[in-house]
């Protein structure tokens, strides 16, 4: 019989592999990098690859967000959610959330749009926010990984 818990959790690290993984690579390798060209290019340029990874994030997303609630149920440990003890699952479910928001609604409807108009005439400021957002996202990512693997295997 197929053990659906265990295809779940393959699924669950997967995804938070390529997404979380995608956002180090982008915070500190991309980015960096782009501080190389001019200000105007930078920002076209971080456009365009923030564009392709988003479309890949958002399935990773998806996917983390289904399997994640799928073994929360199938652990029965809804009420976990409300357990200080339990803060890491807390914090993917706030991390999951921001990222949500960010990649199906606001970037879709406003942050997109808001991004290319401040970048028109602050290319250089435009820049720096987005790399101090991406540094912010990455460091509560990296706390969310250790406190979900340490936590899901019994160190707190
Ligand atoms: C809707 C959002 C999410 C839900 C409902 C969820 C739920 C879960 C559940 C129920 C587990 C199994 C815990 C256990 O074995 O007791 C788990 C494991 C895990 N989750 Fe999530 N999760 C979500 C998002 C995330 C995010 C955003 C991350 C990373 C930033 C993450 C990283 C992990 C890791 C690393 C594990 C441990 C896997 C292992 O070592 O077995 N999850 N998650």
């Amino acid at each position: 019989m197929i053990d659906w818990l265990a295809v779940a959790r393959a699924i669950h690290v997967l995804s938070i592999v390529h997404w979380i993984g995608g956002l180090l690579f982008v915070t500190f390798v991309i980015l960096p990098s782009l501080r190389e060209l001019e200000p105007r290019l930078r920002v076209e340029m971080f456009e365009k690859l923030e564009r392709r990874f988003a479309i890949q994030a958002r399935v990773s997303v998806l996917l983390a967000g289904v399997s994640g609630f799928y073994m929360l149920d199938a652990f029965g440990h809804w009420s976990r959610i409300a357990d200080p003890r339990f803060w890491w699952l807390g914090a993917m479910i706030a991390l999951w959330a921001i990222f949500t928001i960010m990649l199906f609604v606001a970037e879709p409807l406003f942050l997109h749009a808001w991004f290319g108009r401040r970048a028109a005439l602050d290319p250089d400021g435009t820049f720096r926010v987005a790399l101090r957002g991406h540094r912010v996202l990455s460091i509560l990512a990296a706390i969310t990984v250790m406190g979900a693997t340490a936590g899901a295997h019994g160190l707190f």
